[in-house]
């Protein structure tokens, strides 16, 4: 992934600051990642996929002016509370502090889309993944917050939870839809501690497999999946890494439990 258009000309929103980025060696993870890095933060990145750290952490290293002892990367299944909780101390003992949560860990991980084929394995996958990592990521953030004085936790919604995704099926639009009731009853939580709560809901942005499958669809189907965006073309990644470090900087200090859909227009809410 060329980071270079993520990382130039960012503000210094976040220096001394620490942000875990969980599917941080995934598409949007790393983007956000080295965004943090390029801001100030130290970051680690927690991820299921042992590969896919490794050389996420080296390219950023690679990537981001004075990164360098500013990343670590953790190899951890989301699905495992005991697992989670050891690398969020790992974070806030190695780099001080915690401040940050952005739960990007998800997606419909290669599971069927249709409900005839989605079998018990399938729905558990994508709700144990997406909606319950997202839960114990953020109860074992909590703690290391409040001992922070204040922060913000970034949950990973999608426009499959807010409206009817050709693309995802009905495991992923419950996950996605439950992240939002999450979002509001945890924003209303730990409120009182200055910690701010909220969701983002990205349309398609071409990440890994999803360029791929973008690629493969027939000129029409494309430009029909264009013609739907009131915006009319496709999103940079920057502009799904943007809006997440609004949410997590001081810049949206009055604001919590909110959702904000990036889809170009594609999905409106009332
Ligand atoms: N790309 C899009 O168009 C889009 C749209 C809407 C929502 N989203 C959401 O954004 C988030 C990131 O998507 P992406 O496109 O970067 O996907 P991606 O597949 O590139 O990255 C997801 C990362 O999550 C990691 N992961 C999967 N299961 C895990 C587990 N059990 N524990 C820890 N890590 C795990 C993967 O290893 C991967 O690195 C997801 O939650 C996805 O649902 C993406």
């Amino acid at each position: 992934m060329d980071l270079g258009q993520i990382v130039a000309d960012r503000p210094a929103r976040f220096t001394d600051k620490v942000a875990v980025v969980t599917g941080g060696a995934g598409g949007l993870g790393q983007a956000i990642s080295a965004a943090f890095l390029a801001e100030g933060a130290s970051v680690q990145i927690l991820d299921a996929n042992a590969d896919a750290v490794a050389s996420a952490v080296q390219q950023l290293n690679n990537s981001v002016d004075g990164a360098v002892g500013r990343v670590i990367g953790s190899v951890v299944d989301v699905r495992e509370p005991d697992q989670v909780a050891a690398a969020l101390q790992q974070a806030a003992d190695q780099l001080g502090r915690l401040d940050v949560l952005v739960a990007a860990a998800g997606g419909s991980l290669g599971t069927p889309r249709d409900l005839n084929d989605i079998d018990e394995d399938a729905l558990d996958l994508v709700i144990d993944v997406n909606l319950k990592g997202t839960f114990y990521c953020a109860q074992a953030a909590i703690p290391h917050m409040r001992a922070a004085g204040g922060g913000a936790v970034v949950t990973f919604s999608s426009i499959g939870g807010r409206s009817t995704s050709p693309v995802t099926g009905v495991p992923y639009a419950a996950a996605k839809a439950g992240i939002l009731g999450l979002t509001r009853r945890l924003a209303r939580e730990v409120g009182p501690d200055g910690i701010r709560v909220n969701a983002i809901a990205p349309g398609l942005f071409l990440t890994g497999r999803l360029t791929g499958m973008f690629d493969a669809m027939s000129e029409p189907d494309r430009r029909s999946v264009i013609e739907g965006i009131p915006l009319g073309r496709m999103p940079d990644l920057r502009e799904c890494v943007d809006p997440v470090l609004f949410l997590a900087s001081d810049e949206a200090s009055y604001i919590t439990g909110v959702v904000l859909d990036v889809n170009g227009g594609r999905f409106m809410s009332g």
